[in-house]
């Protein structure tokens, strides 16, 4: 992680909503959405949560009983998210994924929508993400484009973001298996990029 790359999303949340097309009005947002498996009671934490587009959804599925959890490093993003979510029961963290502040084996399930690639450093990252998955706790990991389209994305706009790349599906297995988590399902297409791992220990 650098400061440079929380700038950028700094930067980047005033104009997010205007500028970055929202994934939720997609058709294979709701294809996404069905594979989904929530259910009330469950918490949930959406690592890199933006400004907050998925977090209500998230919350009806879970509440009441539930508990959802939007953390971002950026507070332009949170700010957005707070606002958006105003008087919904959500609580906001502004932290980076590689530290993550809440306790071991807490969370049910973990969303990284359209962020895996800008996690640093990764490794680090995902070995959070297993301490505060409950055991047979869920990660969901979601990009509504293909790799390569986020790749060149991400290459183009440069900056901070220029190395925030998705490797091969092979790479991406490998490295959240060296980090405890067992990839179920990954499916890589033209408009997607869905991965959906557990944690069996
Ligand atoms: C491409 S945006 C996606 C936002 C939202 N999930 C969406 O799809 O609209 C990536 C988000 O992840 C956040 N982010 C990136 N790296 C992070 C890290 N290491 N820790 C916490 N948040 C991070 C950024 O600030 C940004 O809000």
């Amino acid at each position: 992680m650098s400061d440079a790359r929380i700038a950028f999303f700094d930067d980047a949340a005033w104009d997010w909503d205007r500028d970055v097309p929202d994934f939720m009005q997609t058709p294979v947002f709701a294809e996404w959405w069905r594979t989904v498996s929530l259910r009330h009671g469950q918490v949930v934490l959406e690592i890199g949560c933006g400004t907050g587009r998925l977090l209500p959804l998230i919350c009806g599925c879970v509440n009441p009983g539930g508990a959802v959890c939007g953390l971002d490093f950026s507070l332009g993003m949170l700010t957005k998210a707070k606002a958006r979510c105003t008087g919904m029961p959500i609580h906001f963290l502004c932290a980076a994924a590689h530290y993550l502040p809440l306790p071991s084996a807490t969370c049910d399930v973990v969303f990284l929508v359209s962020t895996f690639p800008h996690l640093q450093p990764r490794t680090r990252a995902l070995q959070q993400i297993h301490r505060v998955l409950k055991p047979n706790g869920r990660l969901y990991l979601a990009h509504f484009d293909s790799r390569e389209t986020i790749n060149n994305r991400h290459r183009t706009i440069g900056s901070a973001v220029i190395n925030d790349l998705i490797p091969t599906p092979n790479k991406i297995i490998e490295l959240l298996t060296s980090c405890g988590l067992t990839t179920t399902s990954l499916d890589a297409r033209p408009d997607r990029f869905f991965l959906y791992a557990s944690k069996k220990t």
